[in-house]
């Protein structure tokens, strides 16, 4: 069963540009964080914008498991977080509720301030203790929880209550830095960490923490110094814009020759990108009306260049942005250079590409910028792109949520009809996309 071919599939006829206007809600990435923070305050949260996509509905199943009972607001994307009857969650259904999802590790902290004891899973195939969450494993144990490896997963307690630590991450990850942001702000004492990931998602969990009464510091130089207090009352938050949808769909408009406008895309988050953007040839333009501005995005015309881009932490270009803009370099005249230095592997999905007509080259080398932590470690993790390149329609299989939507930018982009095969990987992250590709005048069509 393995490699059975998905039987959820979109007909893409592409060669059309994509022209119109779609919005982008609040960031994915900073949500599912925010639902969790909820567990942590003594009183309902409430969160507007957020998205219909699968990634909510996941972190909803586990919520409810663990008793917090959510319910639609009046408004549209409004959910509400009520947290007075947090309980242990039965193992069995942690695992069938979060498939392989990362969200699990970050309740840790908010359980082991409410009930003292919490339980990860082992996630999608890595072993617990293996590299991928070693950081969140090793910032628990400085905060006195103890953490024993069971038959399913892990288990941790709390014996002796929390308390402050002096944190140094080995690299400023993501997911590592809200999991000691979530355990700090109601452990005893003050928490220092070093080496911090300062994303804008990461700054608005912060937001979110400080509106249910957290006390957060965030100096110079990555270090962030939190004051722990012994109750949280719950939120009410706007969340950030998706900056890495946004990003999604101004691709998307650069590699269809298209014009689109994302309405909600917010500058400030995206600076990075838009550099990137001009000097690739593409042309934007801010609209900041209040309650209706945006972002449009299109083709001006003429060729697009060639550029070098490497992927780091905030404030560079983000690792989500890449896949989508590597469709875009494969109308770019000349030689284009990728670094990714965020991911080990995260340029398998080039290989479609080139059955598509693409010509990208993968190296392990690090090419084109300052060398990283995959250089010498034999990980394909740089690629040539040469271009420009006639892309032609092919039958697709969608790996991952960002390379999945790259698959379906080069379907739009390339003359004939694709086949995308594992679609509903997409709604993983991205609300109504079959709707927002109508609104953009493509011709696709869900097939079987
Ligand atoms: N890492 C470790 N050990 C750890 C944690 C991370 O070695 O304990 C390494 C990872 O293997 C990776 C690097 O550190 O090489 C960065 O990982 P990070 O922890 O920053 O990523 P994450 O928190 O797991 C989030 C987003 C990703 C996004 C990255 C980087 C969520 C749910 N996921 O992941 O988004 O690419 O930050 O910005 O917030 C996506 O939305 O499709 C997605 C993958």
């Amino acid at each position: 069963m393995e490699n059975a071919v998905p039987r959820d599939v979109l007909v893409v006829h592409g060669g059309a540009p994509l022209q119109g206007q779609i919005r982008v809600r609040g960031a994915k990435n900073l949500i599912s964080k925010a639902m969790v923070a909820a567990v942590l305050g003594d009183s309902p949260s409430r969160l507007y914008d957020v998205p219909g996509i699968r990634d909510v509905e996941v972190v909803t199943g586990l919520l409810e498991l663990h008793g917090v009972r959510v319910s639609k607001g009046a408004t549209d994307g409004e959910l509400i977080f009520d947290p007075a009857n947090v309980e242990a969650a039965n193992v069995d259904e942690i695992n069938v509720h979060a498939g392989s999802s990362r969200i699990p590790i970050l309740f840790c902290g908010p359980l082991l301030h409410r009930l003292g004891h919490a339980f990860i899973p082992d996630l999608g195939g890595c072993n617990i203790g293996g590299r991928p969450i070693d950081f969140h494993i090793q910032s628990l144990r400085e905060f006195g929880a103890v953490v024993d490896k069971g038959e399913k997963g892990m288990e941790i307690s709390a014996p002796n209550g929390l308390h402050g630590a002096k944190l140094q991450l080995p690299y400023p990850s993501v997911g590592a830095t809200e999991q000691i942001l979530l355990t700090a702000v109601r452990a005893e004492g003050v928490t220092e960490l070093r080496n911090a990931a300062v994303e804008p998602e990461i700054i608005d969990l912060i937001c979110v923490l400080q509106k249910m009464g957290a006390i957060i510091k965030v100096h110079t130089d990555r270090v962030i110094e939190i004051q722990g207090v012994s109750s949280l009352s719950g939120y009410s938050h706007r969340p950030i814009p998706d900056r890495i949808e946004a990003a999604s769909w101004a691709a998307a408009a650069l590699a269809t020759h298209g014009d689109v406008f994302v309405r909600g895309a917010r500058q400030a988050d995206m600076m990075t990108f838009l550099n990137t953007y001009t000097s690739v040839g593409g042309a934007f333009e801010i609209d900041d009306t209040p309650g209706h501005g945006g972002i449009r995005f299109w083709h001006p015309g003429g060729e697009l260049k060639a550029v070098a881009l490497e992927t780091d932490v905030h404030p560079g270009f983000m690792t989500d942005w890449q896949q989508p803009m590597v469709v875009a370099l494969t109308q770019a005249r000349g030689l284009s250079i990728v670094h990714e230095t965020v991911y080990e592997s995260r340029l398998g999905y080039t290989a479609a590409l080139n059955q598509m007509g693409a010509t990208i080259q993968t190296y392990r080398e690090c090419l084109g910028g300052t060398p990283c932590r995959f250089g010498r470690r034999n990980f394909m993790h740089s690629a040539v792109i040469a271009g420009p390149s006639k892309l032609h329609a092919a039958d697709l299989v969608i790996p991952d949520l960002r390379a999945g939507f790259s698959h379906l930018i080069a379907a739009l982009a390339a003359e004939g009809t694709s086949r995308v095969y594992g679609i509903n990987l997409i709604h993983r992250g991205y609300e109504d996309f079959e709707a927002k590709l109508a609104a953009l005048g493509a011709n696709a069509e869900m097939g079987s």
